[in-house]
């Protein structure tokens, strides 16, 4: 253990002896003293290079961890000063830490000719078919008759299991697998959702922008929708209104979607307090942030409150929007209405996808097939903004692009309208425009919104220069 801190010393230890890396054990440390209280804003901690060598570590694991608490919001740099703890990280009775752990939704077929950015869609032709089919043809062969049958709506026992650990490890999400509800898909977790907290003119607060089906599924319900604008970091929180009594709030804080933005700590904590004070829900929707490009995944909401968060996640990005499997990790008190509302809707998803996909998780297929596409995604996000620069240079400019399968450009000079997407699609590339994600419309006309995970770097490049000929024209 070594002393870390300036007057008040406190301990920071790592051990090899776990699986858990060593950058999120020095990032965890760290992250649980500063919202604990016991770093307090402004306070200087050690250097990469003076804390590697107390604990007898690489200073890459240190610079690491410290580049995802500045990403975050917990610590910042100040040239030829040093590295200090922000301002605004401190979270009253932080309980993430002593929790403890048991253990764009269609998917039409284009036309080939068209080369189609919609967002959120992965590789398809990269999914780890002969894997897969090994696997699942072993889980065909062996399954007992009590796995045939109907089986339980929360899903199957094996694949909770994994996928709790698997949360822990990857995304400092806490919990045991009795708080995991298999879905299909995310889509259907927020219905659930949607139908166990809202009642007729209830108020829902989300982001504006984001995805219109989902404002649908809320609004479906007879919910009033109370929007709040997202800038380059997320949902502004400081403009929730503290007499607001929502049932719940909807927040994509590892990735804003559309506009990609990462929500930092001190605005994950406003959200935090705004629930306990109120007694509203946070649901944390965490689509695609496996998916990082200067940095491990942002770790989640959920891992601050436990209580008060909900979180859902989903394998359709990582793996195949076809498999039609997400997840809800709930708090204790909701599990049992959740589960019937489940049962109701469709008794349960597939135990087969259940098995095969907890056996892909736990023989080590999964994390080697995100490390894989997070390479293909690089290659072709970094394609894609060679290309927007080349075409375009100053006259947009990039935003959200760090994490997932999609960013944005801003025109300085030009509105899409209905019109100029049908014009751009008349020259076989299909784009998308942010305000149609937008509840107050038209404040993101300039905006377009380019899904880059399905298609291929030669596309990408043909893609650009083709939109740049229709806009030039
Ligand atoms: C922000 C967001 N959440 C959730 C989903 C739904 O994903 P799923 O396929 O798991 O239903 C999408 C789909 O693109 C999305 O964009």
């Amino acid at each position: 253990m070594v002393p870390l801190g300036g007057e008040k010393m406190f301990w920071l230890s790592v051990t090899k002896e776990n699986d858990i890396p060593l950058i999120r054990q020095v990032y965890d440390q760290i992250k649980h003293r500063i919202l604990n209280g016991q770093l307090k804003g402004g306070e200087r901690i050690p250097s990469s290079r003076e804390l590697a060598a107390n604990l007898c570590i690489s200073r890459n694991v240190v610079l690491e961890a410290y580049e995802q608490l500045i990403a975050e919001g917990f610590i910042e740099t100040k040239q030829g000063s040093g590295t200090f703890v922000g301002q605004g990280a401190f979270l009253e009775q932080d309980i993430s830490s002593n929790v403890k752990t048991k253990i764009n939704l269609t998917t039409s077929n284009d036309d080939q000719e068209i080369i189609n950015f919609r967002s959120g869609i992965p590789a398809l032709n990269l999914f780890p078919k002969k894997v897969w089919a090994q696997i699942a043809k072993e889980v065909y062969q062996n399954m007992e008759p009590q796995e045939i049958g109907y089986g339980n709506p929360e899903g199957t026992t094996q694949l909770r299991k994994v996928l709790s650990n698997y949360l822990l490890k990857t995304r400092g999400v806490y919990c045991s697998p009795d708080q995991i509800l298999i879905t299909s898909g995310a889509t259907q977790a927020l219905s659930i959702l949607a139908k166990l907290l809202l009642k007729q003119n209830d108020t829902v607060i989300i982001e504006d922008p984001v995805t219109y089906e989902i404002q649908n599924i809320f609004s479906n319900q007879g919910s009033t929708l109370y929007p709040i604008p997202v800038d380059e970091k997320g949902m502004r929180t400081d403009l929730i209104p503290s007499n607001l009594k929502p049932s719940f709030v909807f927040v994509t804080p590892s990735h804003q979607f559309p506009l990609g933005g990462i929500l930092p700590i001190q605005r994950r904590i406003e959200l935090i307090q705004f629930a306990r004070q109120t007694g509203c829900y946070i649901v944390e929707d965490d689509y695609d942030s496996e998916f990082r490009y200067n940095g491990p995944p942002i770790s989640s909401l959920q891992g601050l409150d436990p209580e008060f968060v909900i979180y859902i996640g989903t394998f359709s990005k990582i793996l195949s929007p076809g498999l039609r499997i997400g997840y809800l990790v709930l708090p204790q008190t909701l599990i049992e209405r959740c589960r019937d509302i489940k049962w109701y809707a469709d008794l349960h998803t597939s135990s087969f996808e259940q098995i095969t996909l907890a056996k892909f998780i736990e023989e080590g297929h999964l994390e080697r097939h995100i490390t894989k596409m997070r390479r293909v995604y690089e290659k072709r996000r970094k394609t894609l903004i060679q290309a927007l620069v080349s075409n375009f240079s100053d006259t947009i400019s990039i935003h959200g692009d760090s994490t997932g399968l999609h960013l944005i450009v801003e025109f300085k000079n030009i509105d899409f309208s209905e019109e100029l997407l049908n014009k751009v699609l008349s020259n076989n590339v299909r784009i998308y425009s942010v305000d149609t994600h937008s509840y107050h419309k038209g404040k993101h006309l300039n905006k377009i919104i380019l899904g880059y995970g399905n298609v291929t770097t030669e596309k990408i490049i043909e893609g650009i220069t083709k939109l740049k000929e229709t806009l030039s024209s």
